[in-house]
């Protein structure tokens, strides 16, 4: 039986006991279901969180959206005590120094430097991009070029300065020619940017793209389905975004970035 399926016979069984009358099959337990199917939940399909973690202060917050409902859940993996892992055990140093000396996959023979993350070991958001561009490979920073600047812009206008900020990529290396990383390349690369997830343990984590949000929520879901719902990755709140670099192409998405980044913010302050 699905999870969703045990909470809701659990729950009628409960309103027997309280001989509690007829169940009239209401919007909230719907959404309860779904959400503990790994179902994404639309706003509209939930009832209204009005007023939820709203914090004080601060021109970002100024008619700041309400924060969503539940998406996909991604659990945390089953430990498994017979894996000998290179990742575990590492901190975020060590994890760098892993990055810059892989050789996993084929993007390693192409790069000046490899990009592994930058950020303080306290970061209470973690923003993931897709992958190094020139300037990055360059100089071995992510989020550097005229993307990065509008990042660093998109985090002073919630009020987080860059520097407070995690910030790093599903693939380490650039792809050549600025292309998506294949799927072969995330998935070598993929172990690297948990492991950063793990020790970070931030309180939000913010994708940008679509190549961060359909590899950390492992889902082909587009983008636009994937916004305005909090996910889960392994228990900590996941908001989806577009990608700085598509915002230069499409400025019609400044608005809704602005409305994601804003409950990523809320959700900060929880
Ligand atoms: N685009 C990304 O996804 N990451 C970077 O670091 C730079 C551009």
């Amino acid at each position: 039986m699905s999870k969703g399926r045990e909470l809701f016979e659990r729950y009628l069984q409960q309103r027997d006991a309280m001989d509690e009358g007829p169940v009239v099959l209401g919007q909230e337990l719907t959404q309860m279901t779904r959400a503990h199917d790994g179902q994404t939940v639309r706003p509209s399909d939930r009832p209204s969180s009005r007023g939820v973690g709203r914090s004080k202060g601060g021109k970002w917050q100024d008619g700041a959206p309400e924060i969503p409902g539940p998406g996909i859940v991604v659990p945390p993996p089953a430990s498994d005590l017979f894996t000998a892992d290179e990742l575990a055990g590492r901190d975020l140093e060590g994890v760098a120094e892993l990055v810059r000396s892989c050789t996993r996959c084929q993007l390693s023979a192409s790069r000046t430097n490899a990009v592994p993350g930058e950020g303080p070991s306290g970061a209470k958001l973690v923003v993931v991009g897709e992958g190094p561009g020139a300037t990055e490979d360059e100089t071995g920073r992510p989020f550097v070029g005229r993307a990065g600047e509008l990042l660093t812009g998109i985090l002073k206008s919630i009020g987080l300065p860059r520097d407070q900020v995690y910030i790093c990529n599903v693939v380490k290396c650039r792809p050549p020619g600025n292309r998506k990383p294949q799927h072969e390349e995330i998935e070598q690369c993929v172990p690297y940017l948990h492991r950063q997830l793990e020790i970070l343990g931030p309180k939000v984590i913010l994708a940008m793209g679509g190549t961060a949000a359909e590899t950390l929520l492992n889902t082909k879901q587009s983008l636009g389905s994937l916004r305005n719902v909090v996910h889960s990755f392994r228990g900590t709140p996941l908001v989806v975004t577009y990608h700085p670099a598509a915002l230069l192409r499409n400025p019609n998405w400044k608005k809704p970035t602005w409305d994601d980044v804003r409950i990523a913010r809320q959700l900060v302050d929880r």
